[in-house]
């Protein structure tokens, strides 16, 4: 427990600084971006995420990595890396639901969760 704990501190610590820029708001089912504080192009690939990625999970399950820097279900470290895999998978299984992405929207929904992840370790 003794050295536990102050590694779990110094984690959350960095967690909380490296992740200051992305602008969440609300929390749980409701946490989403706050649209007004982003650049205007990833306006429309926000609208675009609101509306594919929202199908079988809440925004809180794509946003909580921004803040925590680890992914929620198979706790990942959160990096472009896993940008990568999750988007083709995300697609992949979405696909499979017959909720369909196409390339070009695959694309615009990764260049946000990359925009997002260059904000956050700024
Ligand atoms: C067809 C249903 C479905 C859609 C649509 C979907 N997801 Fe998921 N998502 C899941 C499931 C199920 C999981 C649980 C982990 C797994 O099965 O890989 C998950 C997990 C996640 C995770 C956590 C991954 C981890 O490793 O902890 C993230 C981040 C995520 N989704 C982002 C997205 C994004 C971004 C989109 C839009 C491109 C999206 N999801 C669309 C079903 C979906």
């Amino acid at each position: 427990m003794k050295t536990v704990l102050p590694a779990m501190v110094l984690l959350i610590a960095i967690a909380a600084t490296a992740n200051a820029q992305v602008p969440i708001a609300g929390k749980g089912d409701t946490m989403r971006l706050d649209a007004a504080r982003l650049p205007q192009p990833m306006k429309a690939n926000y609208e675009r995420m609101r509306e594919k990625c929202t199908k079988c999970h809440s925004l809180e399950r794509v946003l909580l990595p921004f803040q925590t820097g680890i992914t929620p279900i198979t706790m990942q470290p959160f990096d472009m890396d896993t940008v990568k895999s999750i988007t083709f998978n995300m697609v992949r299984k979405s696909n499979g639901k017959n909720y369909p992405i196409s390339k070009d929207e695959a694309k615009s929904l990764s260049a946000l969760l990359k925009y997002l992840l260059d904000e956050s370790v700024r």
